[in-house]
């Protein structure tokens, strides 16, 4: 946060809004549903293409002040497993747009500390988006600062299959365990290292989860804007926080605690109720 208080223009509406809030109470993990491409450009006659490519600076933006703010994950939804219902033009496009993002935005990247990874069924992407999906990853591996997942050819339900996949699986190898508890499920998703968003920002208005991190935002904060997303900025995340520290996180109890504490308890209940 302090970072980007420097950062920001003294006096700038970005800089302001910072001040406002409590440094002490940022969420651990946001996670976005980048939404509204295709309307934005409609509603300049433009084609669809056009709202992708606009929604690249967005995502420079986003990433970087999530950066600058000390966000541990930050979760990009970029690509679902119901998109490769779109022409297949939108789709090439779409991984031009990420080979092209990730070859200018390596080195910013990594002078960031960023460490990049991606969540989904990514063995099904094109060959020559996987290399530069591999060349970011590795490159990053070693990175201590902000985990930046994308999500491609992701969805909640096939995650949930993957995960069930891979206890038959192993227990085709070393018998079936006789029982599993939340945490042992959580260690099997794509999000282990990541822990579950605290917030979840959705552009275009929509209210709606569309298949991202169905078992992660169990208890997750939403946050829907109108704005479409390549007009989505800086500002816009800096209200979404502001609006998050307003909220009161329960996990189903009664009290007001500090949402870090209560996130603890919650995980403990988690396995006391289901062990
Ligand atoms: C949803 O808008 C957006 C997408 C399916 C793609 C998101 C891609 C980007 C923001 C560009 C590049 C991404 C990276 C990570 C470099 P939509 O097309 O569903 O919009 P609509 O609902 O208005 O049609």
């Amino acid at each position: 946060m302090k970072e980007f208080l420097e950062w920001a223009s003294p006096g700038s509406e970005e800089w302001q809004t910072a001040r406002s809030l409590d440094p002490t109470r940022l969420p651990r993990h946001i996670a976005v549903i980048m939404d509204g491409n295709g309307r934005w450009a409609k509603k300049r006659f433009l084609p669809r293409v056009a709202g992708h490519r606009a929604g690249v600076k967005p995502v420079r933006e986003i990433i970087e002040a999530c950066c600058r703010l000390d966000i541990e994950t930050l979760t990009l939804y970029a690509f679902s497993v119901e998109n490769w219902k779109r022409p297949h033009s939108e789709i090439e496009t779409l991984w031009k747009l990420l080979r092209q993002y990730l070859r200018a935005e390596l080195p910013e990247l990594k002078a960031n500390g960023v460490r990049f990874q991606t969540i989904g069924r990514i063995e099904a992407l094109p060959q020559e988006v996987r290399d530069d999906i591999d060349n970011a990853i590795v490159e990053t591996a070693a990175n201590t600062g902000m985990r930046l997942n994308v999500a491609l050819n992701y969805s909640g339900r096939s995650e949930l299959v993957d995960v069930v996949n891979d206890l038959l699986r192993r227990a085709g190898k070393h018998g079936a365990p006789q029982r599993i508890n939340e945490r042992e499920l959580g260690d099997l998703l794509y999000t282990a290292d990541s822990g579950d968003p605290d917030l979840l920002i959705r552009t275009s208005g929509e209210f709606r989860i569309s298949n991202f991190l169905l078992w992660q935002i169990a208890y997750c904060e939403i946050w829907v804007t109108d704005r479409y997303w390549p007009d989505f900025r800086t500002v816009d995340l800096l209200e979404a926080l502001l609006d998050y520290q307003s909220r009161d996180r329960r996990y189903g109890g009664l009290s007001n605690r500090s949402s870090s504490t209560t996130r603890e308890a919650a995980k403990d209940e988690v396995v006391v109720v289901n062990d």
